[in-house]
């Protein structure tokens, strides 16, 4: 298959877990004889230094053009003040806008050899398995929002279109009929409006799906359920702010943010990213886990209908998990693995399982990974 792929690598440790995430790519090509060509442009921070924008007209055109963007991380303490339109979040948030992304795709899963890893106890968090499904391109985030000039007062508005939460409801209920058939709307629906709507709207949806069975929460609740019974969800549907700080709650249930992966999808653009923000303090020091953008990546691939070769990544995945070959946020032994020691692992692998041994026996691996 040929794929056209933009990369923005973005600010902080985006460079460096999306150069891991497009080796990986790279393997993957190798091994299935596909043609991956990667473009690269900038956003965010690195954009605003270098163009004076966020989101360059240059970057925008070539995620456009492409089949599918790769996307690292924006974020940079030192634009901490600027206003909110000109920060370099708004690089993700207006290629969000501008290219529809209407829903992010964020699963949780729980790996066995890190289940200690999380805070959470072993019993609660063994075997979940659910996928959030997040309104990404309207809500609180891109409603009508201000500062008074005297600093007064400021306000963000909360505004839904109908049409905007069929069209996601309908991808979630459609997602938890080809699984556990169970579908949970997460909103505030005894305060605002917005959920009043979401609520509305979703009952009379979930009539066309007789199969899946709904529930509802709000979501101070459901910011409990996740963390004291989170098996008992499979797909959550929810609006755009509930659904960024879910996912990112829901990552401590696999030990890290650095495995959270997300698919963004709209209607003709479809972007990969990992669930985690910049980690600036720690950019440019080859520890950031690339686990989460590579997991991405098998995303974008499985999005192509390229099934195996999203597996063989996340049986690649597993196995340096397996091997202990992870970042210091899962590996607190001296023997953690680099950045880039993780992402020659996984493409290793990937071109020939057979040659990669347990780094144990890999007199090279190990001493790579050693500091
Ligand atoms: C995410 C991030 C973004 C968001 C930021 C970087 C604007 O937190 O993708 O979850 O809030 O959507
Ligand atoms: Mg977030």
């Amino acid at each position: 298959m040929n794929l056209n792929i933009a990369v923005l690598p973005g600010d902080g440790i985006g460079p460096e877990i999306t150069t891991q995430a497009v080796k990986v790519l790279n393997a993957v090509a190798q091994k299935y004889q596909h043609n991956f060509n990667f473009t690269n442009a900038l956003v965010g921070a690195a954009a605003i230094d270098k163009m004076g924008n966020p989101l360059p007209d240059e970057t925008l055109q070539k995620c456009k053009n492409a089949d599918a963007i790769l996307f690292g991380t924006v974020g940079d303490p030192k634009y901490d003040e600027l206003e909110i339109v000109n920060r370099p979040e708004q690089g993700l948030l207006r290629l969000r806008q501008s290219l529809g992304l209407y829903v992010d795709i964020r699963p949780i899963a729980t790996y066995l050899p890190l289940i200690h890893k999380s805070p959470i106890k072993e019993k609660v968090i063994k075997n979940t398995d659910f996928i959030i499904y997040r309104e990404l391109s309207s809500g609180i985030y891109y409603g009508d929002k201000k500062t008074a000039d005297d600093g007064s007062f400021a306000y963000d508005t909360c505004y839904y279109k109908a049409k905007e939460i069929d069209r996601v409801a309908h991808l979630a209920f459609k997602a938890a009929k080809s699984r556990r058939k169970k579908l949970t709307l997460v909103d505030k629906s005894n305060v605002l409006e917005t959920s009043r709507l979401w609520r509305k709207r979703v009952k009379k949806i979930a009539e066309e799906y007789p199969e899946v069975s709904l529930f509802f929460l709000h979501i101070d609740n459901a910011a409990m359920q996740l963390i004291i019974n989170p098996r008992k969800f499979d797909v959550i549907l929810t609006e755009n702010l509930f659904g960024d700080i879910l996912s990112d709650e829901a990552s401590v249930i696999s030990g890290s943010i650095g495995l959270s992966a997300s698919a963004s999808i709209g209607d003709n653009a479809f972007l990969f990213e990992p669930v985690h923000s910049s980690y600036p303090q720690h950019a440019g020091k080859n520890i950031a886990n690339p686990l989460a953008t590579i997991l991405s990546s098998a995303m974008l691939l499985e999005h192509f209908n390229l099934h195996e070769e999203a597996d063989a990544i996340r049986s690649a995945v597993d196995q340096s998990i397996e091997y202990n070959i992870t970042t210091p946020d899962l590996n607190a032994t001296k023997k953690f693995a680099r950045t880039t020691d993780v992402g020659e692992f996984i493409s290793e692998y990937i071109i020939d399982k057979k040659n990669v041994m347990h780094p144990t026996e890999n007199i090279s691996l190990g001493q790579s990974t050693i500091i």
